[in-house]
């Protein structure tokens, strides 16, 4: 047992934060077993981890993040989505075909996330086999504990960017095993990119696959008004987008992951609530690549189940506190654009649940401290100030003011993680 001392605070229902200024966070193999604001007496022995005057929060846990595009970050923000792809990132995925590239910056990706406190999140690859299992090799290295996933294309992609239904689903069974060995913390996404450039027939194999490995999947949806067009056109005869996903087993209950969303259908919505969907709000994506504001209060009045996730590179930030900025301005300017004035802003602490244990719980007992979680945890000092703030405000400072430089440590599952790729 180890007892983390300092100033705590975390979300276990959106409305309020949790806190307990100079308390206690007792961990055992690596789960909490309890928050208090004195150490229990029958706990006055353990070793104490002294981190007066810091705060200790969740880490952060981003459902949605295209690890190849890292290098693209903050470029070609005068397109569209569909231009912005054939201009920018079906070029920048082409590069991984190369070992040594995806090599170099998938270190300086991995090494990035580790710097920002997001300590779990969903990561697209690309379609090539072999930089995919080097991601997954870099992340078990770093002791982060993300989900992969090999991108899958058989249609509607460069020549450079594209595999044949049968090399795509080979590559990923391939991968689902090898990686079940060689990188045991790291879990396996399905990942067809999107529905434009997956057959019909791959996305049946890639539907067979999650079903015979009991796989979570993740994609696309509802993102841009033309793509939405172009999936009608490509599937006149399914009623809506996430029906395509649906109608190849592609939306597995309680394991799946859709980006965007910003344009869903009545029906649409009723069959995420159904599958008990995560929602990925890319909020600063979708203003960079000019694709919409998704109506977030309005979805989660619904009872959809949403987080918050970077999108990099269609977002231009990993860093999950610009990510949660973003969500609650856009929220704001939600209220404005679309006539609905009388809806709630995001508050702080929404934001924050949705970027700490609604997006921790698609790992299990992930983002908040309460009894049988994992512990995972950023210690945050933050700087000086004129005013005599509360825990909560000061957290509300690090969230818009702060940046990596104000975390000191980082822990997984009860581990403190180091800088990795150091040796
Ligand atoms: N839709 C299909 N591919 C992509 C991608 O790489 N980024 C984003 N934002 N949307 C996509
Ligand atoms: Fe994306």
């Amino acid at each position: 047992m180890i007892a983390y001392k300092g100033d705590i605070l975390y979300t276990p229902t959106p409305d309020c934060f949790e806190v307990f200024e100079d308390g206690y966070v007792l961990v055992e193999n690596g789960k909490v077993v309890q928050v208090s604001g004195s150490l229990p007496s029958e706990y006055a022995d353990v070793e104490v981890i002294d981190r007066s005057g810091r705060l200790i929060i969740p880490g952060f846990n981003d459902l949605h993040i295209h690890a190849p595009q890292y290098p693209l970050a903050g470029l070609g923000f005068d397109y569209e989505l569909l231009p912005w792809l054939e201009n920018y990132t079906f070029k920048t995925e082409a590069k991984y075909a190369d070992l040594d590239v995806a090599d170099h910056w998938y270190r300086l990706f991995v090494t990035k996330l580790w710097q920002v406190g997001t300590l779990r999140f969903s990561a697209f690859a690309t379609l090539h086999n072999e930089s995919t299992l080097r991601l997954m090799q870099l992340c078990q290295e770093s002791g982060l504990r993300p989900v992969v996933g090999k991108v899958n294309m058989d249609r509607n992609s460069p020549a450079d960017l594209v595999e044949s239904t049968e090399e795509s689903l080979r590559g990923t069974q391939d991968l689902i095993e090898r990686s079940k060995t060689l990188t045991p913390d790291i879990g396996f996404i399905v990942t067809p990119r999107f529905v434009p450039s997956t057959t019909p027939e791959l996305m049946t194999g890639l539907g067979e696959l999650v079903e015979r490995y009991q796989l979570p999947v993740q994609s696309h949806l509802d993102e841009n008004r033309s793509e939405v067009e172009w999936v009608r056109q490509l599937h006149p005869d399914v009623p809506s987008y996430a029906e395509v996903y649906e109608h190849y087993g592609l939306m597995p209950e309680n394991r799946t992951i859709m980006a965007h969303c910003i344009w869903l259908s009545e029906r649409e919505k009723a069959l995420l609530k159904d599958r008990g969907v995560w929602l990925a709000h890319c909020a600063q994506s979708n203003l960079d690549l000019t694709s919409g504001i998704m109506p977030a209060r309005r979805n989660l009045e619904y009872g959809l189940k949403l987080s918050i996730a970077s999108d990099v590179a269609g977002g231009h930030e990993p860093s999950m506190n610009r990510n949660i900025v973003m969500a609650i301005e856009a929220s704001k300017a939600k209220t404005f654009e679309a006539g609905y004035e009388g809806d709630r802003p995001l508050t702080l602490p929404e934001a924050f649940h949705m970027a700490t244990k609604a997006g921790g719980s698609f790992f299990g007992k992930v983002g908040s401290f309460e009894p049988s979680y994992e512990f995972d945890a950023l210690v945050v000092r933050e700087g000086e100030s004129l005013l005599d703030l509360s825990v909560e405000e000061r957290l509300e400072r690090f969230i818009y003011m702060g940046d990596d430089r104000d975390i000191e440590e980082r822990y997984v599952a009860g581990r403190l993680i180091n800088r990795p790729f150091q040796h």
